[in-house]
């Protein structure tokens, strides 16, 4: 059976500990769309790993695979599984053949964008990683991908064709001047050793039929997404938006099985239990903005507001796995649960950093907008819309800290009684069961309803 984990929001749900908690018995871990622009946590026995490209489950032994709607930084991969290897794991981890190659010059490129956008205050906040510039490429039909690093002629004659064109947009529209990102022969011998490596050691694999083929054989399979909804190139906030589907539908086309065998699993979306967001656009329950990232903010919200959103971010740890930044924070926004929840047929869901609430006397969530005078209970469809929204907030009440492994041991009914309220509210608006709660950032502080292979 398969399970496909989606984040719900705005990534940085708590993904890769869920992928973690459930992996037991799963056999494969695929990713299926987004590169290393992704930071996804795990903790196992007291080590904190930090994985951006490796799918998660490879820590724990299971076989990962880059599914064909992914973009792979070979770089970034390698680097990975060497690091890994320091610490003594030596995870299995297969590549589509189909997926498309990130290149130093689709970075150079993501930066490029991002400093013009800058100038008028437009820019997205991308990772940087080149994700944007990769999935371009692959729409415009001139991108490489890894199967071709195994071929020479194709991987030189695809160079030729592509690098002169990147050249040129960096030099003669941007100003920029260009150096070994953009040379032919560099590139050609760097990529070509990559290839080498990747058939060497049998990585390379054809997505959809290796899958298949496991699936046959009886075989658990999780599909991890990465990043979150409102981040879906189509379902999200565009332009604020990365290149690809986070959402379900992503799982289908990112790994080449067919919509069936996804949604005949289970769905799992991953919720925090407020809000947080790395980069631009709008986000209607943001407590205190961070300069920079929300959109006029000048260090303008109450000092309550400041005092809060500083706390939850203290609390949570909410810093950028990738990039470091401070996180903007806001409360729980049930607008975008509900797209998150029909964009994705949710089956169940698993709430995160129950916990990080902890100690506030009361909490809001935002259940619904008002925009233009009207109550809306969904995401509007253009980001000026959405950036109009005012929050209809409701308040619940707090709840205290509490020896949270103690809770998970002895599950849902010892959470705190108001901490059953929030979730339980959370849980009926969307008509999905909560299959687990996180409580802490460890895989033994989760209390658990449902394990969804059982
Ligand atoms: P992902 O990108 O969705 O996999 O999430 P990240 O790993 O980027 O961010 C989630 C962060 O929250 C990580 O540091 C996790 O260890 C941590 N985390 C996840 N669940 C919980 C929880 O229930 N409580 C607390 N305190 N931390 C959590
Ligand atoms: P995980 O998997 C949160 C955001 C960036 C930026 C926008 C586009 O850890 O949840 P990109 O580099 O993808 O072109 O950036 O998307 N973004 C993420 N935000 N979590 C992520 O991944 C993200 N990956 C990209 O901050 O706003
Ligand atoms: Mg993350």
């Amino acid at each position: 059976m398969t399970v496909t984990i989606v984040g719900a929001q705005l990534g940085d749900e708590g993904k890769g500990g869920i992928v973690d908690l459930f992996g037991e018995p799963a056999d494969v871990v695929a990713r299926y769309q987004g590169g290393d622009n992704a930071g996804h946590t795990v903790v196992h026995e007291g080590v904190e790993y930090k994985l951006s490209l490796v799918p998660s489950g490879a820590v724990r032994g299971k076989i990962g695979v880059l599914g064909n709607g992914c973009v792979v930084n070979p770089r970034t991969l390698f680097d990975e599984l060497d690091t890994l290897a320091d610490r003594d794991l030596d995870p299995d981890v297969r590549v589509a053949r189909r997926a498309h190659v990130i290149f130093p010059y689709h970075r150079v490129l993501d930066g490029i964008e991002e400093d013009v956008k800058s100038e008028t205050d437009d820019e997205v906040g991308t990772t940087g990683r080149g994700i944007g510039p990769t999935y371009e490429d692959k729409a415009g039909r001139r991108g490489l991908r890894i199967g071709d690093l195994t071929d020479e002629d194709v991987l030189r004659r695809k160079l030729e064709y592509v690098v002169p064109q990147k050249r040129a947009l960096a030099e003669d529209v941007y100003g920029v001047d260009v150096g070994e990102k953009f040379d032919i022969d560099a590139l050609f011998e760097e990529y070509r050793e990559y290839g080498t490596r990747l058939a060497d050691e049998d990585m390379l694999v054809n997505a959809g039929d290796f899958l298949a083929d496991r699936l046959d054989a009886g075989d658990n399979i999780i599909f991890e997404g990465a990043q979150g909804t409102l981040i879906d190139i189509d379902h999200g906030n565009y332009p604020y938006v990365t290149s690809s589907n986070p959402t379900a539908g992503g799982a289908a086309t990112g790994t080449g099985l067919g919509p069936d065998v996804i949604g005949g699993g289970e769905i799992i979306g991953i919720v925090k239990a407020y809000l947080s967001r790395v980069g631009s656009g709008p986000m209607p329950t943001e407590l205190a903005g961070v300069e920079g990232d929300t959109p006029g903010y000048e260090g303008n919200a109450g000092e309550r507001e400041e005092t809060l959103a500083t706390e939850i971010r203290e609390a949570g740890g909410e810093y950028g796995t990738v990039t470091g930044r401070p996180r903007r924070v806001g409360w729980l926004d049930m607008p975008i649960l509900r797209h998150a929840t029909r964009a994705s047929g949710f089956s169940g869901l698993a709430v995160n950093h129950i916990d990080t609430l902890a100690g506030f006397d009361e909490l809001k969530i935002g259940h619904s907008y008002t925009l233009d005078g009207e109550e809306v209970l969904t995401v509007p469809a253009t980001t000026g819309e959405w950036a109009r929204c005012e929050p209809n907030l409701r308040t619940f009440e707090g709840w205290d800290d509490a020896d949270w492994e103690a809770v998970a041991a002895d599950g849902y009914d010892a959470l705190p009684e108001n901490a059953q309220t929030y979730l339980d509210y959370i849980s009926d608006e969307l008509d999905t069961p909560i299959y687990a709660v996180g409580v802490g950032p460890g895989r033994e502080q989760s209390v658990v309803r449902e394990r969804p292979f059982e």
